[in-house]
C-alpha cells in the first residue's frame, strides 16, 4: 500500500458552467475516492482547478464582447461555487491563468527546451488575415480531398474518418470569419512522441495491462499500435502561457501542455515547498480521474512530458469513465440539452445528496449511461426515502418511544454482517456503483432486521424487554454505520445523521445512556410536477435550438440522405404572425398566432430570448404545418416555425423576399 495518494480531477474548461455529465464523469468519482481514502485515515491530497486557456475561450469572449479573462473569471467563480455546494471540497481548486501556474508551466517547458527535447519545425499553416491569427485545426472547414464532404474539419473528416493536414483541404474557410485563409510560415516546438514511444511509452504502458481498466489500457494501446507522431506543444496565439524562449512572441503553449501542469500548480498552492513529496517521492501514488475523451492526454502525452523532464512520478491509476447521456440523447451544451449544476441548485435547493446518489448509482464506469428525470424521481422516492430515510427515522422514533431518546443498555446482534468488507472491496477497485449498492444493502438489512425482530411486539411481553434493547442497540449501530459510510457517498446526509446521533465525529461510538436527537425525515419525495417541469425544460430546447455547436457553427456535418418521398411528406408554408405574447413562467417561450391562409394556428416557440413579442407581429415566416401537435406549458403547439442560427448563436426567421399570401406552399 502506498503511503500517500495524490488525486487529480480533470480541470474543467472555464468557457461555461458545468453540468451533470461533468459531475458523473469525473468530479463525483474523484470525490468519492478522496472521501473513501480520507475515511480510512490515509494521507491524501485532492487537486483540481479551471482550465482557462484554449481557443474556444477566446471565441466565446469575442462573441460576448468580453475579454477572455472576464470569461474565465466568471466561469471559475460559478464552477467552484457549484462544486462546493455539491460537497466537492478540493484541497486546492486552482486556475491556469494564475501567475504561479504560468511560472510552473514555463519552468517545465524551459527544462525540456534546455534539455533539447523539443524538435523545432517551420511549416506553413493557414492564417486568417481578418482576425490576424493562425487557425487552430478545428477552425478550418473545407472539402475533404478523399470523399469530397464539404464540411470537413482541418484535422479530420467526420464523413470518411480521414485525418488530414489542414493544408490538404480543398476550398478551406476560416470558421472565425468565413474568409479563405492564406498560407504562412511559422515555427513551432514539437514533443517527439515517436521517439518517446520507443524509449519509454511502449514498455511503461505494457506494465499497466493488469492495473488499468481494459477500456483505458485498450485505448492507450491502440494509439501506440498506430504509432505516435511528434506533436506541436506551441501555438500561434496570444491567449495562453507565453512560450518562454528568448525572441519568441505571440506564441503560447498548447493548452494540453499547460493544463496537466495545473495539477502541479495546485499542489504547490496547497502544500507549498512540500509539493515534491506529492510528485517525486516514490511512496506517493498519482490517481488521475477523467472522462474518456481525456485518456490519451493522461496516459500518453502527460506521462511523456513527465518522462522527458525527469524526476517525476508517473500515474498509477487512470480510472477514466465513459459518458453520461441525458434522456436518451447526448448531453449538448450548445443545444442546452443539459442539466446545469447551478440551475439544479436553484430548482432543488438542499438536494445535493439526492443528485449525487442518483448519479453514483448510474456512473458510466464501463459503458455510457443515461440519466432520466423519471429515474431520478424513482430512485429518490423508492430508495432514499423508502429505504434509507425510512429506516433511520423508524429507529429514532422507536428509541424515543421506548427509551426517551437514550441509547439503551444492550448487545449488538452477533450475526450482524461485516458491511464494510463489500464496500471496501468495491471502492478499492474503483467500482463505485457497486460500492453504493453495498452501502444501500446496509439500510435494506436494517429495515428487514427491524421488521423481523418487531420490537413493538416484543415490548408487549415483559420478559422480552432485553431483546428490545438489543434490537434497538443493533439498529442504532446500523444507523451509525450508515452515517459513517455516508461520508463517502452522501456527505450532507452523513452530517445530518451525525447531528441526529448527537456525536461530534464518527470516531465516537454510541454508548448506553447517550441521548440522541429528535427524529427528522432525511429525504422527501419528489413529486410529479417537479419532474414534468424539468422534462419540459429539455423538450422546449429540443424543439427550437438547431443542432449546432455554436463555436464551430460552420462545421456541423450534414444529416444522412433522405429520398424525395421523405421530403414531400413535409408540409412547409409561408405564414404571417398575427399575434404573439410571452408564456407565463417560461423565459424562453412565446405563444404565437399564425395566419396560415385557410385558418389560424397557435405555435409555442422557444425564441423569447431572441425576439420580443411586439417586434415579430406582422412578420412572414416559414412554417412546418404538419408536425404533430405537442403541449408546452399547457398550451397546444401546432407545427413549428423554422429558424436559422448564425455563427454567433443568434436566431433568424426565414422570410420570403417579398410579401406573399399566407398559406403559400414552400417546395
Ligand atoms: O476536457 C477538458 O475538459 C479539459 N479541460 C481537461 C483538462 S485535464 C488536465 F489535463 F488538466
Ligand atoms: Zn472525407
Amino acid at each position: 500500500m502506498p503511503k500517500r495518494h495524490l488525486i487529480t480531477c480533470a480541470l474543467p474548461y472555464a468557457n461555461g458552467p458545468i453540468h451533470i455529465g461533468h459531475l458523473a464523469g469525473c468530479f463525483l468519482p474523484s470525490d468519492i475516492h478522496y472521501r473513501y481514502l480520507k475515511m480510512k485515515g490515509e494521507d491524501v491530497l485532492f487537486v483540481c482547478g479551471t482550465d482557462e486557456h484554449g481557443v474556444p475561450i477566446t471565441l466565446k469572449a469575442k462573441n460576448e464582447h468580453k475579454t477572455p479573462q472576464e470569461v474565465v473569471d466568471e466561469n471559475h467563480t460559478r464552477i467552484s461555487q457549484s462544486l462546493y455546494a455539491f460537497g466537492i471540497h478540493f484541497d486546492q481548486f486552482s486556475r491556469t491563468t494564475n501567475s504561479l501556474h504560468h511560472k510552473t508551466a514555463q519552468d517545465f517547458f524551459k527544462t525540456l527546451y534546455q534539455q533539447g527535447v523539443f524538435e523545432e519545425k517551420t511549416a506553413e499553416q493557414l492564417y486568417d488575415e481578418e482576425s490576424q491569427q493562425f487557425l487552430a485545426d478545428r477552425y478550418i472547414i473545407g472539402t475533404c480531398p478523399t470523399c469530397s464532404y464539404e464540411n470537413a474539419y482541418g484535422d479530420q473528416c467526420e464523413q470518411c474518418g480521414r485525418t488530414s493536414n489542414p493544408l490538404e483541404l480543398i476550398h478551406p474557410k476560416s470558421a472565425l470569419t468565413g474568409n479563405t485563409p492564406v498560407r504562412k510560415e511559422t515555427k513551432n516546438w514539437y514533443l517527439p512522441l515517436d521517439q518517446i514511444q520507443k524509449d519509454f511509452l511502449n514498455d511503461w504502458v505494457a506494465t499497466k495491462k493488469n492495473t488499468w481498466k481494459s477500456s483505458v489500457f485498450g485505448q492507450c494501446n491502440s494509439w501506440l499500435t498506430d504509432g505516435l507522431k511528434p506533436r506541436a506543444m506551441t501555438r500561434d496565439l496570444d491567449w495562453g502561457v507565453p512560450v518562454p524562449i528568448e525572441g519568441v512572441s505571440h506564441k503560447v503553449m498548447y493548452v494540453w501542455f499547460d493544463a496537466p501542469i495545473g495539477y502541479i500548480t495546485a499542489t504547490k498552492e496547497a502544500v507549498g515547498e512540500d509539493w515534491t513529496t506529492w510528485w517525486k517521492d516514490p511512496e506517493t501514488e498519482i490517481i488521475h480521474f477523467l472522462g474518456k475523451d481525456n485518456i490519451v492526454f493522461h496516459t500518453i502525452i502527460f506521462p511523456a512530458m513527465l518522462y522527458a523532464h525527469g524526476g517525476y512520478n508517473l500515474p498509477t491509476h487512470v480510472p477514466a469513465n465513459e459518458f453520461l447521456n441525458l434522456e436518451g440523447d447526448k448531453i449538448s451544451t450548445s443545444r442546452n440539452h443539459a442539466i446545469w449544476l447551478h440551475e439544479y441548485l436553484i430548482d432543488f435547493p438542499e438536494k445535493t445528496d439526492e443528485l449525487r446518489y442518483v448519479l453514483n448509482s448510474i456512473l458510466p464506469e464501463t459503458k455510457d449511461a443515461d440519466f432520466t428525470w423519471r429515474d431520478f424521481q424513482a430512485k429518490i422516492n423508492n430508495e432514499l426515502v423508502a429505504i434509507l430515510g425510512n429506516f433511520v427515522n423508524r429507529v429514532l422514533v422507536l428509541t424515543h418511544k421506548y427509551y426517551a431518546g437514550a441509547v439503551p443498555q444492550g448487545h449488538i446482534a452477533e450475526d450482524l454482517p461485516n458491511f464494510s468488507e463489500k464496500i471496501t472491496q468495491a471502492l478499492d477497485q474503483f467500482n463505485q456503483r457497486q460500492g453504493l449498492e453495498a452501502y444501500m444493502e446496509i439500510a435494506r438489512y436494517g429495515n428487514k432486521y427491524l421488521q423481523d425482530t418487531a420490537p413493538w411486539k416484543l415490548m408487549k411481553d415483559d420478559s422480552s424487554h432485553q431483546k428490545v434493547a438489543d434490537c434497538m442497540v443493533t439498529c442504532l449501530q446500523i444507523v451509525h454505520t450508515l452515517g459513517q459510510y455516508g461520508q463517502v457517498f452522501l456527505p450532507q446526509t452523513a452530517q445530518k445523521i451525525l447531528h441526529l446521533l448527537q456525536l461530534t465525529s464518527y470516531q465516537e461510538n454510541l454508548i448506553s445512556g447517550h441521548s440522541i436527537g429528535e427524529p427528522i425525515l432525511l429525504f422527501e419525495k419528489i413529486d410529479d410536477n417537479d419532474i414534468l417541469h424539468q422534462i419540459s425544460k429539455l423538450e422546449v430546447v429540443e424543439d427550437t435550438e438547431p443542432e449546432q455547436d455554436k463555436e464551430v457553427a460552420l462545421t456541423k456535418p450534414f444529416k444522412p440522405m433522405i429520398q424525395y418521398d421523405d421530403f414531400t411528406k413535409l408540409d412547409i408554408r409561408i405564414a404571417t404572425i398575427i399575434a404573439a405574447e410571452k408564456v407565463k413562467k417560461a423565459d424562453r417561450l412565446l405563444q404565437i398566432t399564425l395566419d396560415v391562409g385557410s385558418e389560424k394556428r397557435t405555435v409555442v416557440s422557444g425564441i423569447a430570448e431572441h425576439f420580443s413579442a411586439e417586434e415579430i407581429i406582422g412578420r412572414q415566416v416559414t412554417y412546418l404545418a404538419n408536425l404533430a401537435p405537442r403541449t408546452l406549458k399547457g398550451i397546444e403547439s401546432n407545427g413549428m416555425i423554422l429558424m436559422a442560427e448564425d455563427e454567433t448563436g443568434k436566431l433568424r426567421f426565414l422570410s420570403p423576399d417579398e410579401k406573399i399570401s399566407a398559406g403559400s406552399l414552400v417546395s
